[in-house]
């Protein structure tokens, strides 16, 4: 039998002879490397190299890598408990459901559902809102990730959602604003906020806003481009949200725990949403974690409704070890502030590479949440290659070639990420920054 399974073995084309499916790619496709050990800032590979990260994994390392604080608080929550059933009490749980209500932006509290993901969190917070409101419909962004599961796909603004259609019903889609690429032909940031608010509520106004449980949107958009809202937009979208009884549901699951300089993007930018959606940085995903704060007022609700979630794994005790100790990693070695000063030595260093290379259309982000755009002419802003159904063949070489000048860093499309842990030094940065100017000088990424 065993050496049947052998013979049988996948060897697709000269790709892979590997057992595990990869996310989001033909599974044919060239090696990646093996990573074997992390420590700090640096992967190590199997065959013996050091990258440095300069994305945190998928923009979730916020504290490093095999940071010893988090290890060694995972290690002790394994001898003491590895497992309590979710409807058990657990002290452990309880302190993180109380940190996280602390660092939540509303002075009445909030509530924590945990769940294993991010995608995870984002369904249960509209089930939540479903419930809570009695209405169904759900509008989130074109141009947006929520996650890849089919409710979490559902909302999801863009190509990774194709597979999952039809999907979810209930999800209507609106346009949020894109100051670079503007989608309402607006040239200045003022008057793109307007003119997106304007089109969300005309969304509205043809969904019936009486029928809209919840506006689900990420503060700063994510992997579609790090979209970062000019000013009075969110804003807007609260109003609007107050003004119909809907949900706004931010989904900070990247954003969240230090990413853009603060312990939310709510926080940061002075907007309260209903809830937040959570992973990611919480544990520094370390183990996995994610979650809905629910803020009191509608956690309230289900005092007396029953809460209709439920996973095996949630508020997992090693994941809530994990978070906890990664929080107080956040707090005593002041990244929240680290990622403030590192979004003004980021932006120098980027805008620096922007001046020096005709290939990159726009650079833009705050705390340590960066993206750089790449464009074919930098003056019609004409893409690498068009965003949904492009292809990432010209990331897939820019983002290899960087590895072979020892850097990881993640894109999609034409937007590379630039979201490094929030321990990084500057010298290391200067290393990612001299790396990434090496790769850009050297050949024509533009071409499709
Ligand atoms: C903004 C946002 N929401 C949700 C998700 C999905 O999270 P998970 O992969 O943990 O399900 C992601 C993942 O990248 C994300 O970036």
């Amino acid at each position: 039998m065993t050496a049947e399974r052998t013979a049988t073995a996948p060897t697709v084309g000269t790709a892979t002879s590997s057992r595990v499916l990869t996310p989001w790619v033909a599974q044919a496709r060239p090696q990646p490397p093996t990573i074997v050990r992390g420590a700090g800032r640096h992967l190590h590979t199997k065959d013996g190299r050091r990258l440095l990260d300069l994305s945190a994994g998928l923009v979730a390392v916020n504290v490093g890598h095999g940071h010893p604080r988090v290890v060694e608080a995972i290690r002790q929550q394994a001898e003491k408990l590895c497992y309590a059933t979710p409807a058990f009490g657990n002290d452990e749980r309880e302190a993180l459901a109380s940190r996280l209500s602390d660092l939540a932006p509303w002075a009445e509290g909030a509530r924590s559902f945990f769940t294993t993901g991010g995608g995870e969190a984002n369904e249960d917070a509209v089930k939540m809102a479903r419930a809570i409101t009695g209405r169904h419909k759900v509008l989130s962004a074109y141009r947006s990730f929520h996650g890849s599961a089919p409710g979490a796909g559902t909302l999801t603004g863009e190509d990774r959602r194709w597979a999952n259609e039809p999907g979810m019903p209930g999800v209507a889609r609106f346009f949020a604003p894109y100051p670079y690429r503007s989608p309402f032909g607006t040239t200045d940031p003022q008057a793109e906020t307007r003119a997106a608010l304007a089109h969300l509520e005309l969304v509205l106004t043809h969904e019936g806003p009486a029928n809209v449980a919840a506006i689900v949107l990420e503060p700063v958009v994510g992997t579609n481009g790090v979209i970062v809202p000019p000013e009075g937009y969110l804003e807007g979208v609260r109003e609007l949200a107050t003004r119909h009884g809907i949900v706004l549901i931010f989904d900070e699951v990247m954003t969240g725990f230090g990413r853009v300089g603060d312990r939310f993007a709510a926080v940061r930018f002075g907007v309260e949403p209903d809830m937040i959606t959570m992973a990611k940085g919480i544990a520094s995903a370390y183990v996995p974690l994610g979650g809905v704060l629910v803020r009191e007022r509608l956690a309230a609700h289900f005092d007396d409704a029953p809460l209709m979630c439920g996973h095996t794994y949630s508020g997992h005790p090693l994941a809530v070890a994990a978070a906890d100790a990664n929080l107080t990693v956040l707090e005593e070695e002041g990244l929240y502030e680290r990622a403030r000063s590192l979004e003004e030595s980021l932006r120098e260093r980027l805008n620096g590479l922007r001046d020096a290379h005709e290939a990159i259309g726009d650079v833009r982000g705050i705390g340590a949440f960066f993206g750089i755009e790449f464009v074919r002419d930098r003056t019609t802003k004409e893409p690498w290659v068009p965003w949904y159904g492009g292809g990432n063949a010209p990331m897939t070489r820019f983002t290899g070639a960087l590895r072979d000048e020892g850097v990881y860093a993640f894109g999609r499309y034409n937007v590379l990420l630039v979201s490094p842990p929030l321990t990084i030094l500057e010298s290391e940065l200067d290393e990612g920054v001299e790396a990434l100017d090496r790769v850009l000088a050297r050949e024509p990424w533009r071409t499709p």
